[in-house]
């Protein structure tokens, strides 16, 4: 049994039929293509599926798509749209200047969790973004070069 549902993501509604028990992480990526949101473990503990859901960093993979209906939601793939300059948002800008990424599976969890920190907190400090970011995990980088990252970006936040 299919049920249709309305959500909005990256400002573009879409309207679909999806099973009830069907994650959102995999609507995201598998219905609609959006595989910049990433499923590293499926249960909650990393991060990697971070998205914002009406203004909130959520995990994705906690969520099922029936529960978006009618949210707006935006990926990664939005969040240059949402600087409003066309290019890259200040945040993707400042995890290339500061290698804040390796092999950059974490990455757009991470950048989604740290755009919902600087809506909140404009100018915080080292001790709240890891806060902010202790629900994702890296396997890479050791924190430091992402912390220094979000720290660069609140300073040249648009
Ligand atoms: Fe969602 Fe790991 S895939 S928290
Ligand atoms: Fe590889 Fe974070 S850059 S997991």
């Amino acid at each position: 049994m299919s049920m249709p549902i309305s959500v909005t993501v990256n400002g573009r509604q879409h309207r679909e039929e999806v099973e009830p028990r069907l994650l959102l992480v995999d609507f995201l990526r598998e219905v609609l293509g959006l595989t910049g949101t990433h499923v590293g473990c499926d249960t909650s503990g990393c991060g990697a599926c971070t998205i914002v859901v009406n203004g909130k960093a959520v995990k994705s993979c906690t969520l099922l798509a029936v529960q978006a209906d009618g949210a707006e939601v935006t990926t990664i793939e939005g969040l240059a749209n949402a600087a409003g300059n066309g290019g890259l948002h200040p945040l993707q800008q400042s995890f290339h200047e500061e290698h804040g990424l390796q092999c950059g599976f974490c990455t757009p969890g991470m950048i989604m969790a740290a755009w919902q920190l600087l809506e909140r907190t404009p100018a915080p400090s080292d001790a709240e973004i890891r806060h902010a970011l202790e629900g994702n995990f890296c396997r890479c980088t050791g924190y430091e070069n992402i912390v220094r990252s979000v720290r660069r970006a609140a300073g040249a936040k648009a």
